[in-house]
């Protein structure tokens, strides 16, 4: 079992926790919570944090080599579908990392650099998976949301699907450092929800959602889409409405 991990009973953030400390985390460091006072989300939204049976950790990472470092939410991603499906139940991805069970989100990453004089040092890799929420809290979100007991009809263990999901995480994380989102393309692309059908792309800075074919992910992680104009083009960000 992974031996660097901080358990907090309330915080406001484990991404806010870890990145005010960052300096003193070592590599690898996994910061969890039972609650969370102001869960945070991608695009500034609020992540749902009360329900102490769910999933609220972030990993401190370090590696010297940093160029993939990019690609580690989309891995994160896979992570998480894999251990959802060791509860029989069919996970999908995303793009870039959203896990969906049902067309509905049950798990949220956030991934936030540590910058020191403008160079990068690391991440923090935020995840939050619903295990144990009630259909009435879930439906107080504004988007289609899903927990896992819900889908098993049981109440879902956290110790171990927490213990599942950080030993799946380190398990091919060395790889994934060295080789990209090469090392785990195939277990992605298995799971995806989104190539070959129309999409509504949102970017990261504005509201406008436009209409692609999603046609393939590159070597790199990137979406491929080809627009009205039958031009080819890659999606560095932004969300996809499917
Ligand atoms: C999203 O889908 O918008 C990302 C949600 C990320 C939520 C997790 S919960 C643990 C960590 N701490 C936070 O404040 N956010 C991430």
């Amino acid at each position: 079992m992974h031996s660097n991990i901080i358990n907090f009973d309330t915080i406001d953030s484990t991404n806010t926790y870890a990145l005010e400390h960052f300096e003193n985390l070592e590599d690898k460091t996994v910061i969890t919570a039972l609650s969370q006072t102001k869960g945070r989300g991608r695009f500034n939204r609020v992540w749902v944090s009360e329900n102490r049976e769910n999933i609220y950790l972030s990993i401190v990472l370090k590696p010297s080599k940093k160029d993939f470092l990019p690609n580690i939410t989309q891995y994160m991603s896979v992570c998480c579908a894999g251990v959802i499906e060791t509860y029989n139940v069919k996970a999908q991805i995303k793009y870039p990392n959203d896990v969906l069970v049902d067309n509905k989100k049950i798990c949220g990453i956030l991934c936030e650099s540590y910058l020191k004089n403008n160079i990068i040092q690391g991440v923090v890799l935020g995840i939050g998976v619903n295990l144990n929420m009630p259909q009435s809290v879930l439906n107080t979100i504004d988007r289609p949301a899903v927990s896992l007991n819900i889908i098993t009809g049981e109440n879902i263990n956290r110790q171990e699907f927490f213990n599942k999901l950080v030993n799946e995480f380190f398990n091919n994380y060395d790889d994934v450092i060295q080789n990209g989102f090469a090392s785990f393309k195939e277990d992605y692309i298995l799971r995806n929800n989104f190539l070959g059908k129309n999409v509504y792309i949102q970017q990261r800075d504005n509201d406008i959602k436009e209409n692609f074919f999603a046609q393939k992910m590159d070597d790199n992680g990137n979406l491929v889409v080809i627009g009205n104009d039958g031009k080819e083009k890659t999606i560095f960000s932004g969300d996809i409405i499917l």
